[in-house]
């Protein structure tokens, strides 16, 4: 059996992903920041409470995880806002706000770096493992044509430069383990829901259908493709 740790698997994509890797027998460890978001959790999924902006939090849920397993074989960070309550991107300049900037950079950016700084003494093992970080081609800056979306564009941007750092250094204190960030594509979930309306049809993924691509992705995924930005075909995607 393989244990995976699903950051963010209370709805939209890491749900699904749970879903499909509980069907493949692996062990789910999954997060919420509620408590109670999962009701009845089917067999091998263990639900843990964490918030990614609270350090404190992503210890306690590792350390959970540390009296279950002695290894994970996969992280996946889902977690990621690009809209919360009255926060909404950015179309222009002037509808900046500080406060929702500094929450995209918490979760997006600074939220995978605290899960991959505590997740490591279980990544760090003699089987191969995979730290996946859910970026969006939107996190590309030789791919911006359109600007826009201030705070999340630039923290994925963040994340990406966190993630190929972090390939960088467990190239040479986790060898086996294989860092990458991940475009999963347009996906029907309630963080996009607001911005569907001009995505054609067959360019909108189901939740279920993103996941299966994402992980035959990571399934393909060997050393030396550490430290890459791909999308949900396995395609690079400009950094
Ligand atoms: N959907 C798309 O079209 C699309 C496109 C490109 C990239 N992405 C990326 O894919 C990832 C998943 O997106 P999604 O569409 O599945 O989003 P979603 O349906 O809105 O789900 C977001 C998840 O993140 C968790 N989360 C939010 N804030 C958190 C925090 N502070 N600490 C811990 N967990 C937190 C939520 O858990 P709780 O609310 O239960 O705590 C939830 O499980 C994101 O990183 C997103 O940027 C999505």
């Amino acid at each position: 059996m393989r244990n995976a740790l699903i950051v963010g698997a209370s709805r939209g994509l890491g749900r699904a992903m749970a879903s499909l890797l509980l069907k493949r027998d692996h062990r789910v460890f999954g997060t919420s920041r509620q408590r109670g978001a999962f009701v009845a959790p089917p067999r091998g999924f263990v639900p843990l409470q964490m918030d990614v902006t609270d350090e404190a939090s992503v210890a306690e849920a590792l350390d959970e995880v540390a009296r279950e397993v002695d290894r994970l074989h996969l992280v996946m960070h889902v977690a990621g806002v690009l809209h919360e309550g009255p926060m909404a991107p950015e179309k222009k300049l002037e509808d900046i706000d500080p406060a929702f900037v500094q929450k995209a950079f918490a979760v997006n950016a600074v939220g995978p770096l605290l899960v991959a700084k505590h997740a490591l003494p279980l990544l760090r093992h003699d089987e191969r493992a995979v730290l996946a970080n859910l970026s969006a081609r939107v996190g590309s800056i030789g791919d911006n044509r359109l600007g826009g979306w201030y705070g999340y564009r630039a923290s994925k941007a963040a994340q990406n430069m966190f993630t190929k750092n972090l390939a960088i250094e467990l190239g040479r204190r986790a060898r086996r383990v294989i860092v990458v960030a991940l475009h999963p594509g347009t996906v029907d979930t309630d963080l996009s829901r607001p911005f569907q309306r001009n995505v054609p049809p067959e360019k909108l993924f189901s939740p279920g259908d993103s996941a299966a691509r994402l992980l035959a992705v990571i399934e393909g995924l060997e050393v030396t493709d550490s430290g890459r930005y791909l999308d949900y075909a396995g395609t690079p995607i400009a950094w």
